[in-house]
């Protein structure tokens, strides 16, 4: 006859087993989903455009955002972060990257939206290559699971510019 330490140390390591099972066929069942999302960003106005007093440019806008998620979200998905950043090109750099909006997903019911809003972070650059720049606004994305690994995305939307002037 078994102990009971020994019993309960068994039906221990079972339940463990089955959990690990289960989350390595959550994390697979995941992978096997593949998400369409979409995305779409206007930009409705420019509200000001101008070179700092310290000599970087910076740009005010008022975007409407609209996106819908809903395919990345499955059993598994905790939650999904999303930001979206201007990316374009200097002399100095081949990538500059600045966010503009971000926000969090909690659920399928709230992937499918859409914004109207100012940028949110400062859409600054390190110089004054703002003028007539043409820029993509991409909109990133990172889904973090209930289980296994966090993964993340980008739909990039590319034809922006910005006027030739200050204003
Ligand atoms: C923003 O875009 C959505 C989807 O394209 C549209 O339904 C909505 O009317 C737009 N809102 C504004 C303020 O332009
Ligand atoms: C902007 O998007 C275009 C088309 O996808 C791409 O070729 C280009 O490299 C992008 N520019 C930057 C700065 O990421």
């Amino acid at each position: 006859m078994h102990s009971f330490g020994y019993r309960a140390n068994a039906v221990l390591t079972f339940a463990v087993t089955i959990l690990a099972v289960m989350c390595t066929i959550a994390s697979l069942s995941d992978n096997l989903n593949v998400p369409s999302p979409t995305a779409d960003v206007k930009v409705l106005n420019i509200n000001w455009f101008q070179k700092q007093p310290h000599g970087n440019d910076e740009v005010s806008l008022t975007l409407n955002i609209s996106a819908n998620l809903q395919s990345m979200f499955t059993w598994n998905t905790k939650q999904v972060f999303v930001f979206l950043a201007a990316e374009y090109e200097t002399q100095q750099n081949s990538l500059n990257q600045v966010s503009l909006w971000d926000g969090i997903i909690p659920s399928k019911e709230h992937a499918k939206f859409w914004i109207h809003t100012t940028n949110k972070y400062r859409f600054t650059d390190q110089g004054s290559n703002l003028r007539g720049k043409e820029f993509n606004l991409t909109l990133h994305w990172h889904v973090m699971p209930k289980t296994g690994k966090m993964f993340a995305g980008k739909i990039v939307m590319p034809g922006y510019s910005l006027p030739e002037e200050y204003r």
